[in-house]
């Protein structure tokens, strides 16, 4: 694909993935029934509907989202192995209330999740009593879990993730005692933010250091709730970040989730001199919602992005590689070793894929140096399967003379499967990509 213009013209992005997936597991554990309308389209919400399916909640796809009839705590065996696919948070999320059930469940997904670790959840679960095995020092799936009656754990997190975060307190809302779980700094508090709608009573402490805690008392139950999911901002940001690229492109991104332990890619792109603007700011179901709008200005800055701020910009390391690449200067990313342990190790994928459009990328232990230029087109791009990599050098091949090829793009759906339209409805000019094999 390639464009030889600015982008322009305002978008609504695909429901938030974070929310999707928690609002289909909350339904599935709660009595009665639960909409779930603006959900996520992709494939990895699509994973957590059919795993909680699995495990006895009732899954109605509807126009808007989807309709679950929960089990009111009390999830069942699953006839066969639950295949998370290329999804983390499915595998991560769904385990916590498994091991809280007397349940032996096995848990598998695609190459990339089978490489990634699981330890980070089986600690905190293992030590409130389940069985815990996965493959190796890492503990990567397939993972077996066998739940029990559970006692309550304080557990500090090693590391700033909702995943695990999610994970511990979901087992803990039916262990013996209150869990409580510490985060050493930010991360995304969908789970923190939705549990109270579903009733759930829960302590949200802000402590010393920017480090949080959250307890929850175990023995209660949900109740359903609809929930509403506004725009995911992780899928918006590739296209905010093409127009940030490209001068005079203004490009407005609607009904956008504007959680700010999710949005400090906003303050990068100011910090770069894009003109950033939010409007018609809200609150909906206990999340913020509004409409942002990026200017591309003449020029970009490089920028340091603090490694404070990394944990809020997790998802978006991506998109911020290719406005670096567009910028005068060396940005830096800092503090960034869990960039390594997303669908692909995304610090190598990301270096790997630069080099090949021409651009000076230093990969380091936990970050990238990425100095801006001019990219040039013609080359081919491997994505290692991960969604993320693919759009974001989607969004730089669109500002190219010569086209990008991909090894595979098929990854693209598994949290946009409408990517390529939008980015042709705002004007750049997508030719059909081509696929070499993987
Ligand atoms: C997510 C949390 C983040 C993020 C992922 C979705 C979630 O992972 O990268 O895409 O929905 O909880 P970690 O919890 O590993 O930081």
């Amino acid at each position: 694909m390639r464009r030889g213009r600015a982008l322009s013209g305002s978008f609504a992005p695909p429901g938030d993935k974070s929310i999707t997936h928690r609002a289909l597991l909350f339904g599935a554990l709660a009595a009665g029934v639960t909409q779930v309308s603006g959900a996520n389209p992709g494939e990895d919400c699509a994973r957590t509907a059919a795993a909680v399916a699995a495990l006895g909640a009732t899954v109605v796809p509807t126009p808007e989202g989807w309709r679950v009839t929960g089990t009111a705590g009390a999830l069942r065996a699953p006839e066969t192995d639950v295949d998370c696919g290329n999804s983390g948070t499915t595998l991560r999320l769904v385990a916590g209330p498994v091991a809280a059930r007397p349940l032996d469940v096995r848990f598998t997904g695609d190459a990339s999740l089978s490489r990634r670790p699981m330890r980070r959840i089986a600690e905190p679960l293992t030590a409130m009593g389940a069985t815990v095995e996965g493959q190796g020092e890492a503990c990567t799936p397939p993972l077996r879990v066998r739940g029990t009656q559970l006692r309550a754990i304080d557990y500090v997190l090693p590391m700033a993730s909702a995943q695990v975060a999610g994970c511990t307190l979901l087992a803990g809302l039916a262990a013996d005692g209150v869990t409580r779980v510490t985060l050493p700094g930010p991360a995304r508090d969908h789970t923190e933010r939705m549990l109270p709608a579903f009733g759930v009573t829960l302590e949200c402490e802000t402590l010393e250091h920017g480090k949080r805690r959250v307890s929850v008392r175990g023995g209660q139950t949900l109740r359903a709730v609809p929930v509403r999911v506004a725009g995911d901002f992780s899928a918006a940001a590739f296209l905010l970040a093409a127009a940030a690229c490209e001068p005079g492109s203004v490009v407005t991104a609607r009904d956008v989730n504007l959680n700010p332990t999710r949005t400090a890619f906003l303050e990068v792109l100011a910090a770069m001199g894009a003109d950033v603007k939010l409007e018609r700011q809200r609150v909906e179901t206990g999340e913020p919602v509004g409409d942002v709008t990026v200017r591309g200005p003449e020029s970009l800055r490089a920028f340091d992005v603090p490694a404070a701020w990394l944990p809020r910009m997790i998802d978006e390391a991506p998109a911020w590689a290719i406005v670096a690449a567009a910028a005068r200067g060396t940005s830096r990313l800092s503090g960034a070793q869990e960039l390594r342990v997303k669908e692909s190790d995304r610090i190598a994928t990301l270096a790997v894929g630069l080099a090949v459009v021409g651009i000076e990328a230093e990969e380091r232990a936990d970050g990238l140096a990425i100095t801006g230029g001019r990219a040039r087109g013609g080359g081919r791009i491997e994505t290692r399967h991960d969604h993320r990599v693919a759009m974001a050098f989607a969004a730089l091949g669109a500002r190219l003379d010569q086209p990008l090829a991909f090894d595979d793009i098929a990854s693209v759906p598994t949290s946009y499967p409408a990517f390529f339209d939008t980015l042709a409805a705002l004007g750049a000019e997508v030719v059909p990509v081509k696929e070499a094999g993987a």
